[in-house]
């Protein structure tokens, strides 16, 4: 029920606008003077304030005034008996909302009451709405940055659970991969790419060679050359890894980086042959970094070649077998920055 403050030092006045009121359904409190008023606003909620202009100590535009102070929403109407340009001006500076001369005539006292009221009531309800609406913003804010951060932690933990498959069987591809995921994000830092793209190229070097847990471990550390069928089986791990980073829920971007990071941009990589722009600026990246990590590790069937050799391989290839922009990046980091492989197990963080 919507309710109702009058004011007016005039007993029959407050007497008779009430009646009209409360007959009308509407809740009335009445106060003689702007003192009472004032203390009865502070204490109530009140959707409409009747005032009378004239009173003794304080007039009804020095009581609206003070009351605006304390609440804009609330619907105010003048009561006067004398009606000048000054009470006027005054009244719409106080953001008064409608005028009233006395005497007043019921129907017209009702009519404006009532108009007053709906006013202040759609207002209230557009209010709420919007605030219901907030409200519900924020919920799904919520909600979507929890099920983000969920998601999140399961990528996560798929990546480590990955790369400790690998570290398990074979603890030498673990440390291979730690340092192409750490050095091929230090390129991409390099090439001045985005976060997204560095974050997701260590994630790649991290599990890069999943697909080799298929490979028969006495293929992986043989110390002599591979015969044929044993090199295709070592091939194999860039599908194999493929096919199974496909059913692990990650970006697709991912696996398909670590199906490409064998290829080689004329077209002579494997497995699929993919040449220049097929293959993506993630496994360009991933591809640089792996050759100069493995050229500069000792492998089981020969010892490590030397940054200087791995390093001219890429130079002396540029543009024929790796991108160029990503080599000059990789050259520029290990010669002028001096960068030298890290193999410690970065914070997963998870481009979504
Ligand atoms: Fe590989």
């Amino acid at each position: 029920m919507s309710k109702v403050l009058l004011v007016d030092d005039e007993l029959s006045m407050r007497m008779t606008i009430s009646e009209f009121l409360r007959r009308d359904g509407i809740d009335c409190d009445v106060a003689e003077n702007a003192h009472t008023a004032l203390e009865l606003f502070v204490n109530n909620e009140y959707d409409l304030l009747i005032t009378d202009v004239v009173m003794p100590k304080m007039s009804g535009i020095d009581l609206m005034e003070k009351v605006r102070e304390i609440n804009q929403e609330c619907k105010i109407i003048i009561l006067t008996g004398e009606p000048t340009v000054d009470t006027a001006v005054r009244a719409v500076q106080s953001q008064a909302n409608d005028y009233m001369a006395k005497p007043v005539m019921k129907d017209d006292l009702l009519k404006i009451v009532r108009r007053n009221l709906q006013i202040k009531q759609l207002n209230d309800e557009r209010k709420q709405l919007f605030l219901d609406n907030e409200r519900y913003s924020r919920h799904l804010e919520d909600m979507v940055t929890q099920r983000t951060h969920a998601l999140q932690k399961s990528m996560s933990s798929t990546i480590t659970l990955l790369s400790q498959v690998v570290e398990y069987r074979d603890p030498y591809t673990a440390g291979h991969q730690r340092r192409v995921g750490n050095c091929s994000a230090r390129i991409a830092e390099w090439m001045g790419l985005g976060k997204d793209i560095t974050e997701s190229v260590r994630i790649m070097g991290y599990i890069h060679d999943i697909g080799k847990i298929v490979v028969p471990s006495e293929i992986l550390s043989k110390p002599g050359k591979l015969t044929l069928p044993e090199f295709l089986l070592l091939q194999s791990h860039s599908q194999a890894g493929f096919e199974m980073l496909c059913d692990a829920n990650l970006p697709p971007i991912i696996a398909e980086a670590i199906y490409q990071h064998h290829e080689r941009i004329d077209g002579s990589g494997y497995p699929r042959k993919l040449k220049g722009d097929q293959i993506s600026l993630q496994a360009h990246i991933l591809m640089v970094a792996d050759v100069v990590e493995a050229m500069t590790s000792h492998r089981p069937y020969r010892p490590s070649l030397g940054l200087d050799v791995a390093l001219a391989e890429i130079e002396d290839h540029a543009g024929i077998l790796y991108d160029i922009e990503v080599s000059k990046a990789c050259l520029g980091l290990f010669r002028e920055e001096k960068y030298t492989f890290d193999d410690r197990q970065y914070e997963i963080v998870m481009p979504l």
